[in-house]
């Protein structure tokens, strides 16, 4: 791990400021005697938070069993998540909260809506009630595959409404990725829309979903919202306007009281193996996770207006557009496009247009806009600007300095938050009155969370040494699972170490114990904060009739964080041209969809191998990234193959 030389380098200490701590939802004293609380008993420190942050139907009968690797929190209890990010906001001493905007809504093209509380729960009622009436029961499956828009929100809380676990689908993954995800879930019913603006074109999202039902015989229903007015063929008897079942739909409808464990969500992502998995989320443990974090790490205040630029289509977008941020009662700014359309200052135009106050984003985003040039956010009236996050990747040191000078004016904290797919919501992080901040790192674990960096064999690594980060105990919002798969959620996550989850993420502490993560250590790639599986692209890859084998690895980009390097053994007979090259990232793209596109492809007649047969990864990420190869290649089946994979045209 190269990089832990450069970090340990980094000595600049931010403090909190003593204004914004002094408003701060967690003073230091809390965060103090939290800390202390959870590393004593984790299970009262969540359970404080669980009653603090959720509204319960029934209370739980006991806060966690845990049969490792299973976990199972707030036994007993029973609870609505719909009811906690929409009705609570209704009734009571938060009645006023009816008119508030829970989504301000920006789309691409530049118009927008506002949908308050009480709308908000209106549509979510009604479309419960069309769920119900096509026949959607507690427990099936639904898919969503739709663009940012606000029945995206509506969607999702109706189905939680009624206890219909929705299964995510990014509206940036093929129509082929599209099916796989549909058929795992056994999903029945589908919603989508004909489809989203992005870059100013629209991305046909109806038609993809056709494509994808061809091999989908399980559907029975799709229901289509109509966003960008594109002709799509509707096929009777299967298919719906969102609108003409919306408008016969009432809007009363009762929340389901469910168990605390029952499925809320399942949602595919990456892992080492050609299939992606369906990580399952649960109710109470998982809503007691993201509300309380919202909370704390986002200082939401009741005059805030948050914005986390995360589609809904990848976790980020699950935990802190929509059920944190709402069960808060706060305000989410929802945005549908591009970040640089029609501008390079769009997202600073969205910021002074809405007055954000609490602005949440990922380290490639930052990136992008260090070198666009800092007369883009000039140009906009940023002081709105109180608190700044990223998430999704590791942020370098200078990226970090340019966000807080040029974005947050030197007066905002950051709070840098690592977390995963798997862990539901965020575990190590900065909490903004309490922690000094270090560029690059994202410090330390919240409170009532066991994490660390174990080495090869299972203890804490040396202060400085590099190591495998872990969680050593159970919290709320972890994965129950993966979606089918029981045995694939043991040897993933609780086999490295015994009864301790691996993250899959290479780390190391400092002499104050703040963690500096470096990235993935498995064969998972994250490209702009996004994880994609080299063998998901290796697959698709050879998927293709001119491929014989291939080998995908990452080498480091300024921008992407990652770019994705194909080496490519064609058939016999095949031509190998630029044309060839073009065919194969359209091919990937097709399989996957466009984020899986390698940068590179190289063609080679053969690629490295141990004796045994396994690809010698290692060397290709060396070759990928220009660096020479060292170390150990005496197991190398054709020491040919190296120096000609060297010389192979970089196309
Ligand atoms: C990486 C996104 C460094 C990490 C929420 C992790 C980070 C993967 C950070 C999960 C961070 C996320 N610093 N690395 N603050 N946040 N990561 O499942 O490699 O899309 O394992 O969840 O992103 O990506 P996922």
């Amino acid at each position: 791990m190269p990089d832990i030389e450069t970090l340990l380098h980094e000595k600049r200490v931010f403090k909190p400021s003593s204004e914004f701590a002094k408003r701060a939802n967690w003073s230091k004293k809390t965060t103090n005697e939290y800390r202390k609380l959870g590393a004593k008993s984790p299970e009262r420190f969540w359970a404080k938070m669980a009653r603090e942050y959720v509204t319960w139907f029934t209370p739980w009968k006991q806060v966690l069993r845990w049969k490792p690797p299973f976990a199972r929190w707030f036994v007993g209890g029973k609870l609505n998540v719909s009811y906690n990010c929409l009705d609570r906001h209704l009734e009571g001493e938060n009645a006023w909260r009816r008119n508030k905007a829970a989504i301000l809504w920006e789309g691409e093209p530049g118009d927008s809506r506002t949908l308050t509380f009480a709308e908000l729960h209106r549509e979510v009622c009604k479309f419960a009630n069309v769920l119900k009436d096509l026949g959607v029961k507690k427990g099936d499956r639904v898919a969503l595959y739709m663009p940012m828009i606000p029945e995206l929100a509506i969607a999702m809380l109706a189905c939680t409404r009624i206890g219909a676990p929705h299964s995510i689908v990014f509206g940036g993954f093929s129509a082929e990725a599209l099916r796989d995800r549909i058929n795992d879930a056994g999903a029945r019913t589908v919603v989508t829309a004909d489809g989203g603006f992005r870059r100013g074109k629209s991305v046909l999202l109806k038609a993809a979903v056709d494509e994808a039902l061809t091999g989908a015989p399980g559907v029975e229903n799709v229901v289509v919202v109509r966003r960008t007015g594109d002709p799509v063929a509707m096929q009777s008897g299967r298919d719906r306007w969102w609108h003409d079942v919306m408008a016969e739909a009432s809007a009363k409808c009762p929340p389901a009281k469910l168990d605390s464990e029952h499925p809320l969500f399942i949602l595919y992502t990456s892992g080492t193996t050609g299939k992606p998995k369906g990580v399952l989320h649960t109710t109470g443990g998982y809503l007691t996770h993201v509300a309380s974090t919202s909370h704390a790490i986002f200082d939401l205040k009741e005059d805030d207006t948050f914005w986390c630029t995360a589609d809904i289509g990848w976790v980020t977008g699950h935990s802190y557009v929509v059920y944190g941020i709402l069960a808060n009662g706060a305000t989410t700014v929802m945005y549908e496009g591009a970040p640089t359309h029609p501008g390079p200052d769009r997202l600073w135009s969205i910021v002074e247009k809405y007055g954000v106050t609490v602005f949440y984003t990922a380290p490639t985003a930052i990136r992008t806009f260090v070198r666009l040039g800092d007369e883009h956010p000039k140009k906009h009236d940023l002081s709105s600007l109180r608190l700044l996050g990223t998430v999704g990747e590791p942020i370098n040191p200078e990226a970090w300095m340019w966000y807080h000078r040029v974005i947050g004016g030197r007066r905002c904290p950051i709070v840098d938050t690592w977390w995963q797919t798997e862990t539901g919501g965020i575990l190590i992080t900065p909490l903004p009155a309490a922690v000094n901040t270090k560029p690059g790192s994202a410090t330390l674990a919240f409170p009532g969370i066991a994490a660390d960096v174990y080495t090869e064999e299972g203890v804490p690594v040396r202060p400085s040494d590099g190591g495998f980060l872990v969680l050593t105990k159970p919290w709320p919002g972890m994965l129950r699972g993966i979606w089918g798969d029981p045995q694939r959620y043991r040897e993933q996550y609780w086999s490295k170490f015994e009864n301790i989850y691996f993250a899959g993420d290479g780390a190391h502490r400092d002499r104050q114990g703040y963690f500096w993560i470096m990235g993935r250590i498995d064969d998972v790639m994250n490209i702009s904060g996004h994880r994609l599986g080299t063998m998901e692209v290796e697959s698709a890859l050879v998927s293709h009739e001119d491929v014989a084998e291939a080998a995908v690895v990452g080498r480091p980009d300024d921008l992407t964080g990652t770019a994705i390097v194909a080496f490519v053994t064609p058939k016999g007979g095949i031509r190998v041209d630029g044309e060839l090259v073009g065919t194969l990232r359209d091919h990937v793209a097709h399989q996957i969809g466009a984020i899986a596109k390698p940068a590179d492809i190289r063609f080679t007649d053969a690629l490295p191998k141990t004796r045994s047969g396994k690809i010698m990864r290692r060397l290709l990420r060396d070759i990928a990234s220009g660096r020479e190869t060292v170390g150990d290649t005496t197991t190398l089946e054709d020491y040919s193959v190296l120096a000609r994979l060297r010389e192979s045209d970089e196309t």
